[in-house]
């Protein structure tokens, strides 16, 4: 079903990257620059793999701290805004099509560092993706990542009450008004994806939820996307720290 996404993000794009209008950074929760580089410690020198890299926002940001940085993403559209930015900057980042379930134009051993901010939310098969992530990783590399908690996308927007059910897993078919296409991610529950890099070999080290209970702590984003009060109440975003065993 990756051909879904892809469609996805080829028409949305441009328009994504000009709302959302990212500061090149780390964006770890999705609500902007939040640049904790320090969940990839020093990565000056060190070979990275950004799985999913988007409009290359955070490509750039580790190859200015002196990183060798490689994206890749399944949309042109996404790559052609991240190597124009690139260009802007005067960034040496290698950028490439690829799906992050797939990494056969990579050899094994290849990376120190493989990372991603909110990208597995559009990823089916996280088991293969891990996998394949393991296998470019050097013994003892790092897999860092983000993604949308699966938790926080129960509750309504609105009223805050739990309107679906977090056992309901797998694909997800968000209708647009406004577009030909619906909107079509994949729900993972914690323990799906905390065990699919188990078996995939890695050690998980850490797992984080920031967040904070004052609705102050927050903005509403781009779109009024954003609910303060909500977020004061729920986990949005899942970090997972792991090292490849
Ligand atoms: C929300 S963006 C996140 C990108 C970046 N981290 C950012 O902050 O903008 C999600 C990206 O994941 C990419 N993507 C989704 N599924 C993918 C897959 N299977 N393989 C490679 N890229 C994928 C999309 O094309 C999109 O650019």
């Amino acid at each position: 079903m990756t051909e879904e996404v892809e469609e996805w993000w080829e028409l949305t794009a441009r328009w994504f990257q000009d709302d959302i209008d990212l500061d090149v950074g780390v964006n770890w929760t999705g609500m902007g620059v939040d640049d904790d580089l320090r969940l990839l410690l020093d990565v000056a020198g060190k070979d990275v793999l950004e799985l999913g890299c988007g409009g290359g926002q955070c490509s750039v940001a580790l190859a200015e701290r002196g990183a060798n940085v490689t994206g890749i993403d399944l949309s042109t559209e996404q790559l052609d805004f991240a190597r124009d930015l690139a260009d802007e900057r005067d960034a040496d980042v290698a950028f490439r099509q690829g799906d992050v379930t797939d990494l056969g134009a990579f050899a094994d051993d290849s990376f120190d560092v493989a990372f991603n901010a909110y990208v597995f939310q559009w990823v089916e098969d996280l088991t293969a993706c891990f996998r394949e992530t393991h296998r470019v990783l050097r013994p003892g590399g790092r897999f860092v990542f983000s993604m949308p908690h699966p938790v926080y996308g129960l509750a309504d927007p609105e009223s805050h009450e739990i309107e679906g059910s977090y056992f309901e897993t797998g694909r997800q078919v968000t209708p647009q008004e406004d577009l030909d296409v619906d909107m079509v991610t994949y729900r993972h529950r914690v323990s799906d994806v905390h065990n699919a890099l188990v078996g995939a070999g890695f050690r998980v080290e850490r797992m984080l939820e920031p967040g904070s209970s004052d609705p102050d702590d927050y903005e509403e984003g781009p779109w009024g996307e954003h609910r303060p009060e909500l977020l004061a109440k729920l986990p949005s975003t899942l970090v997972f720290e792991a090292r490849a065993a």
